[in-house]
């Protein structure tokens, strides 16, 4: 698979962090979702959370007007949500679980344990015109429940293979990412993805076409430059 097919998506929430830890109007996600776009990334990821502790409605509505690629927004499923989406018109929206207190995403969606709810939710998004994803653990079951129309793509949870490593984790993955693509759906995968991580998945699943990376991108940032930073990620998904 060609570099150009394996897309990278820079998430900047803890751009927007940075800026909420002190109340400041810097530094500005959209400033940092431009040159990550410069340095080559396909796509702009956000996650706006219930509690506002990174990026805001405003970063949304920015973002969406002045990304030349696309905009992801992650979200939970709830109406307040449903509301900003639809309100918005992000590029694609990635829904995943979200506990309220969790310091990060604790695990996949359970679409197999509440598919009725998040059909009905993909189809309001639908009906907009907007395509969903579904962050979930790569589980089978999972992946099965996640044929929903307005569904063209399951995000797999990377957070154990970032844990552990190991080559269990690695087939579980590719089972998953194979029984996603025979389904019909695009896979791509995040969470807790880093410079020492990511190649041995890149290697191990080839066929995940896109990934979204956002803490260590971020955090390797402050020493390589944004720039910089984007750049050797792109390297290690070529
Ligand atoms: N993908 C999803 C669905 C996420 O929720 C997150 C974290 O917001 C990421 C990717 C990025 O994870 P990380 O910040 O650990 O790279």
């Amino acid at each position: 698979m060609s570099h150009a097919l394996r897309r990278l998506g820079v998430n900047v929430d803890h751009v927007a962090t940075l800026r909420q830890a002190r109340e400041a109007r810097y530094p500005d996600p959209l400033a940092a979702a431009l040159i990550a776009e410069r340095a080559g990334a396909a796509q702009i990821t956000v996650h706006i959370r219930g509690d506002r502790r990174h990026v805001q409605e405003h970063d949304i509505v920015r973002i969406a007007a002045s990304v030349q690629t696309l905009l992801n927004v992650e979200a939970a499923a709830t109406d307040e949500m449903a509301a900003i989406l639809l309100r918005t018109r992000p590029h694609r929206v990635t829904l995943v679980a979200e506990r309220p207190g969790e310091v990060t995403t604790e695990g996949g969606l359970d679409v197999a344990g509440q598919r009725e709810q998040v059909a009905a939710f993909c189809q309001r998004l639908l009906a907009a015109g907007i395509r969903t994803s579904l962050f979930i653990d790569p589980d089978r079951d999972q992946v099965a429940a996640s044929v929903i129309p307005g569904v063209d793509m399951i995000e797999l949870n990377t957070a154990r293979w970032a844990e552990q490593g190991g080559g269990d984790e690695l087939r579980r993955l590719a089972r998953a990412t194979d029984a996603g693509r025979v389904a019909g759906l695009a896979v791509a995968a995040g969470h807790g993805l880093t410079l020492q991580n990511l190649r041995p998945l890149v290697l191990g699943v080839p066929e995940i076409e896109e990934y979204n990376i956002g803490h260590a991108l971020i955090s390797d940032a402050v020493f390589l430059g944004l720039d910089g930073s984007v750049r050797r990620y792109l390297e290690l998904l070529a």
